[in-house]
């Protein structure tokens, strides 16, 4: 019956320089069978991380939106989206911010999620208002080394235990 029918739900994640992002939102996705689509720029960022970096803070500053890869999945059709950034100069990343300009998730139930190499800054918060849904449950910021950029600092157990509740 419509009513009793069981939320239909997306992982959706932008990763771009250690595939932190990805990995979380792959687990997530093979834990919980859920659904999975990336978010991808058109134009690919190149150079060094340094370079990347320099780039992303000129972008974050200006308020520069990629242009993003049309989706394989209807986004919209889904109840519930899982979204995951990388904080990208204590924000989000660019990308995700053009795909929540194009998106409206205000009828959504939105998990957001960011992961983080030292420093989240206000991260999570611009993710979860960039959603314009008052339905956000479960946020989570996932810590990442500083020096090692892909060893993640919170436990295994503890990102688990957040998954077994989305
Ligand atoms: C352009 C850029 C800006 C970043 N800014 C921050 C930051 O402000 N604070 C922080 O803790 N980590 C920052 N990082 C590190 C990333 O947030 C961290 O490594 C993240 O897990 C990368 O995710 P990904 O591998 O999915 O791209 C930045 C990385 C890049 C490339």
């Amino acid at each position: 019956m419509f009513f009793n029918r069981k939320k239909k739900t997306i992982v959706l994640y932008y990763s771009q320089s250690m595939g932190n992002t990805k990995k979380i939102a792959e687990r997530i996705a093979d834990k919980k069978s859920y659904d999975i689509e990336a978010i991808e720029t058109i134009k690919k960022y190149t150079g060094s991380y340094d370079d990347i970096m320099a780039q992303g803070k000129e972008e974050v500053e200006s308020g520069f939106r990629p242009e993003i890869k049309p989706f394989t999945h209807d986004i919209l059709s889904y109840d519930k989206i899982i979204i995951g950034s990388p904080t990208w100069w204590y924000t989000i990343a660019p990308a995700v911010s053009t795909f929540l300009d194009n998106y409206n998730l205000s009828n959504k139930i939105v998990v957001p999620f960011v992961t983080y190499g030292g420093y989240e800054g206000h991260s999570l918060a611009d993710l979860q208002e960039g959603c314009k849904t008052t339905k956000i449950v479960n946020p989570k910021s996932i810590q990442f080394d500083a020096e090692n950029l892909n060893q993640m600092v919170i436990s295994e157990k503890e990102l688990d235990f957040w998954i077994q509740s989305l």
